[in-house]
């Protein structure tokens, strides 16, 4: 049975309906911003300041891979996790990607609450937004995408996810 797998940028909600999605179909929730604390024993700001952000990224892939490796599980992934060509070609060999879509005023939204846990999001809004940019290539890399607004609720967007993933299994297996 097919992983579940989250991507987005920051903030974009992927622990909140990971939770909702295992809480609803019952499944096991993977996260590997989680997965790395964990090992380290470090909270990821303590990490990227101790290490630095490549040190991070390292993990980050053996993550992947390890998540990868589950099966049936709902796998929430670090914003960063889809940088890596390594990291996105194992996680949709065992999943149906889903990427949280989002755009440049809802990150500006979520901005400020967002930073206290994130190293990264703690730039100047520009250089947020750079980022963002930057990386959207990564995000199209899915195999749906689930755009997000405000207002939808996360037993919504589980619902989308989890329609999108039976038909997913019924037409490619
Ligand atoms: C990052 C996103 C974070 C975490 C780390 C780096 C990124 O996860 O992995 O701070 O580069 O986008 P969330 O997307 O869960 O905040």
């Amino acid at each position: 049975m097919k992983n579940i797998v989250l991507t987005g940028f920051m903030a974009s909600g992927k622990t909140t309906i990971g939770k909702e999605l295992a809480t609803i179909t019952g499944r096991k929730l993977v996260d590997t911003d989680v997965m790395i604390e964990q090992e380290m024993g470090m909270t990821t700001n303590e990490i990227f300041e101790n290490f630095g952000e490549e040190y991070f990224r390292d993990l980050e892939t053996v993550a992947c891979h390890a998540a990868a490796e589950e099966c049936g599980v709902i796998i929430s992934t670090g914003g960063g996790a889809v940088m890596r060509e390594i990291n996105r070609e194992v996680l949709k060999k065992t999943g149906v990607v889903f990427n949280l879509e989002m755009n440049e005023a809802l990150i500006k939204e979520r901005m400020t609450e967002a930073k206290a846990t994130r190293p990264l999001m703690s730039d100047e809004i520009d250089k947020v937004i750079e980022r963002f940019n930057s990386r959207k290539e990564f995000y199209d890399d899915c195999d749906y995408k689930i755009p997000v607004y405000d207002g939808q609720t996360p037993t919504d967007y589980a619902a989308e996810i989890l329609k999108k993933y039976t038909l997913s299994l019924i037409t490619k297996g």
